[in-house]
């Protein structure tokens, strides 16, 4: 069955970006001069993914006002004759059908994907987190589409990290899979999951990032799992024990893991957000040309003179 569907979800406090986030959700922080969100809504609409469903908290509204439309800002445009601001501010209420719903209390990300099983129904489905921006030049998604085409079942992405950071992780034990010639990636087979081991016990450094097409089941699996780390109900757990039944019983739905090797950029801590910022506006062709210069020279002058406050 083909996936149609992408759910992201957007319920999170947004903690680490206080105060900036105190009104305006973590989402809606721009990136260049986008929203990060809607940097992740146009990577699922790109592979065709054009029924979205957002999970949202109180206090999110923003996040759906900016997939409607605007009608009093497309109108004052239209009467500038802007028209390329107003390509810009359309193209995000036509990039796909935006749903949402609520995540009444924070339970975890488990529980969040859970809260979208009526509107997922008994299909496949793929969820994107926000705090992870993957570039697209790099088809990540679109491959995990094709494993998940492949194998059936669910399919994760993951990343080799620097071993002093698995904590921060759901990490992976991995059997490899024979690849063919047009794979993009390394295919692995999920053996194991764990969510944020400490680093001495991590398994591998073969980490969770945030992008999987998970089968229907799932949600039956989440139904039943306890909360795990942080006391929250955790979707690496739900996907072990998907891993595991697979290794018992060859007719239930296996798990595979993509191993990406593209550029992935973390929103969702302070300095990789900055870093994110900085590198995609130096490689825009309207922003580069001006930013970069000044860069170099900000850099070549020592940087931060006055030192640091
Ligand atoms: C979540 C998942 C974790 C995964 C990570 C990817 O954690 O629980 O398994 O590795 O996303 O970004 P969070 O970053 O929301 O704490």
């Amino acid at each position: 069955m083909p996936v149609t569907k992408a759910v992201i979800p957007a319920a999170g406090l947004g903690t680490r970006f206080l105060p900036a986030t105190k009104a305006v959700p973590k989402e809606m922080l721009p990136v260049v001069d986008r929203p990060a969100i809607e940097y992740v809504v146009e990577e699922a609409s790109r592979v065709g993914l054009r029924d979205v469903l957002l999970v949202t908290s109180r206090s999110k509204k923003a996040i759906e006002d900016h997939f409607d439309r605007e009608a009093e800002i497309e109108a004052a445009l239209e009467r500038k004759g802007d028209e390329t601001r107003l390509a810009r501010v359309r193209a995000s209420s036509s990039l796909a059908e935006v749903h949402s719903v609520r995540q009444s209390s924070p339970r975890g990300l488990g529980h969040a994907i859970l809260c979208a099983a009526s509107h997922v129904g008994n299909e496949p489905f793929a969820v994107l987190l926000g705090d992870d921006l993957i570039d697209e030049r790099d088809p990540l998604l679109e491959e995990m589409l094709t494993v998940q085409a492949r194998f059936g079942g669910s399919v994760i992405a993951l990343m080799e990290v620097p071993r002093e950071q698995v904590s921060l992780y759901g990490v992976a034990t991995v059997e490899a899979v024979p690849s063919g010639p047009d794979d993009r990636y390394p295919i692995v087979k999920i053996r194991d999951l764990v969510e944020k081991p400490p680093v001495a016990e991590a398994p591998s450094n073969l980490a969770i990032i945030g992008r999987y097409v998970l089968a229907p089941e799932v949600f039956e699996v989440l139904r039943q799992t306890p909360p795990g780390r942080g006391g929250e109900i955790q979707i690496t757990d739900a996907l072990r024990t998907l891993a595991l039944r697979a290794a018992e019983d060859p007719q239930a739905a296996p798990v595979h893991g993509v191993v990406f090797t593209g550029r992935r950029y973390d929103t969702g801590d302070r300095v990789d957000y900055l870093k994110a910022v900085i590198r995609l506006a130096c490689e825009r062709a309207d922003l580069g040309p001006e930013l970069y210069p000044w860069l170099e020279e900000y850099v070549a002058a020592g940087g931060p003179k006055e030192g640091l406050s």
